[in-house]
C-alpha cells in the first residue's frame, strides 16, 4: 500500500494516546524519556542563532532544549497535532520565560510553513506517530534551508521483547465486540502501525531520505535501559495509557485475570533489582543539499 494522508485516522490516534492523555504523558513518559531528549539535543548540532523547527513537539521538551542552544538571537516553532500536549507545553515555556519560543498547531504531513525557512528540523519519537511517514520527510525537506539539518529518532526494528509478550498476553482479553469509537480506534491504530512498520529498518529509511533528496543520511542505532520500577508499574503503565481504550472495553475480573498473568510472566524476563528493560533507538541525520 502507497504511503496514504489520512489526517483523520491520524487525528483518532493521536487524540486517543497524546489528547486524551497528555497529562499522563507529561506525568509519566515525559521522566521516562529525559535520556532521549537530551541525547537527541546533544547530537542536534544547533547553534545559537539558528531558526529551529520541533515537529510532534508534545509537551515541549526538544523545543525548550533547543530555545536555550539557539538563545535570543535565534528563534524555535514547536508544532504538533494535539492542543492538548500543545498547552501543556505553553505552560512549560512561559514558566521558563523561553520568549524566542513558539508553539503552533499542525499536522506534518502538511506543515503550513514558508519552505526554506529553518536551519535545523527536529523530532523525538513523532515522525513514528504521523500515518505518512513519507509525506512528514518530504515536508521537512521543503521547509528546511539549503544546508539546513535533519535530525530525528524513533525505535529501531526491534520493539522490546516485555512490551511484545505483554500486549500479546492481552490480546486474549480484547473485546471482540468493541464499541464504534474502540473499532475506528483499532482501525486507524492498524493502518498507523503499517505505515510505519516498513520504515523499521534503518536502511529503507536512509534509502527514503535519499529519494526526497537529503545528502548525508546517517542512522545510528543505540541501546538504552529503561527502569519501569517494576513489573506492576510497567503492566498498569500500559493499562493507563498504551492500552487504555481497550481496557476501558474489558471486564474488571479479565483485567485483573490479565494483570496477574502479565506480572507473572514479565517478573521472570527482567533482571535484577528494578524493572529493567532494553530498547533501541534510531537517531536519523540528513542535510538539504545547498
Ligand atoms: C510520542 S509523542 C512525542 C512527543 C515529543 N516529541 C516528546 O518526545 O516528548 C508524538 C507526538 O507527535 C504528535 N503527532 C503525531 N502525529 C502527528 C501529525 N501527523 N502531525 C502533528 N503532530 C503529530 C502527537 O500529537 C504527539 O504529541
Amino acid at each position: 500500500m502507497a504511503d496514504q494522508l489520512d489526517p483523520e485516522k491520524a487525528c483518532l490516534v493521536n487524540c486517543e494516546l497524546f489528547g486524551k492523555h497528555s497529562e499522563y504523558f507529561e506525568s509519566k513518559i515525559v521522566p521516562l524519556w529525559q535520556d532521549l531528549y537530551d541525547s537527541l539535543a546533544a547530537r542536534s548540532g544547533v547553534e545559537p542563532g539558528w531558526s529551529v523547527l520541533d515537529i510532534g513537539t508534545g509537551t515541549g521538551e526538544i523545543a525548550l532544549r533547543m530555545s536555550k542552544l539557539v538563545g535570543p538571537e535565534g528563534h524555535v516553532l514547536a508544532v504538533d497535532l494535539q492542543k492538548e500536549m500543545l498547552s501543556i507545553a505553553e505552560g512549560k515555556k512561559n514558566r521558563a520565560g523561553a520568549g524566542n519560543l513558539e508553539f503552533r498547531r499542525m499536522a506534518l504531513e502538511e506543515l503550513d510553513l514558508a519552505g526554506s525557512a529553518f536551519d535545523a528540523v527536529i523530532g523525538n519519537y513523532s515522525l513514528c506517530c504521523v500515518m505518512d511517514y513519507g509525506a512528514a520527510l518530504a515536508e521537512c525537506f521543503r521547509v528546511l534551508k539549503p544546508g539546513g539539518r535533519l535530525i530525528y529518532n524513533h525505535g529501531g526494528p526491534n520493539d522490546p521483547l516485555v512490551s511484545e509478550l505483554a500486549f500479546k498476553m492481552f490480546e486474549k482479553y480484547q473485546t471482540k465486540e468493541p464499541s464504534k469509537q474502540l473499532a475506528d480506534l483499532r482501525e486507524s491504530d492498524a493502518a498507523q502501525a503499517e505505515g510505519f512498520e516498513k520504515y523499521r529498518d534503518p536502511l529503507v529509511t536512509l534509502r527514503l531520505l535519499r529519494n526526497l533528496g537529503y545528502h548525508q543520511a546517517e542512522a545510528t542505532i543505540a541501546q538504552r535501559e529503561i527502569d519501569y520500577g517494576s513489573a506492576e508499574d510497567y503492566v498498569d503503565r500500559m493499562l493507563a495509557f498504551d492500552r487504555r481504550s481497550e481496557a476501558e472495553e474489558v471486564e474488571e475480573s479479565d483485567l485483573a485475570r490479565f494483570r496477574f498473568e502479565a506480572i507473572s510472566a514479565l517478573r521472570s524476563v527482567s533482571e535484577g533489582p528494578g524493572f529493567q528493560i532494553a530498547d533501541e533507538v534510531v537517531y536519523y541525520t540528513a542535510i538539504k543539499p545547498s
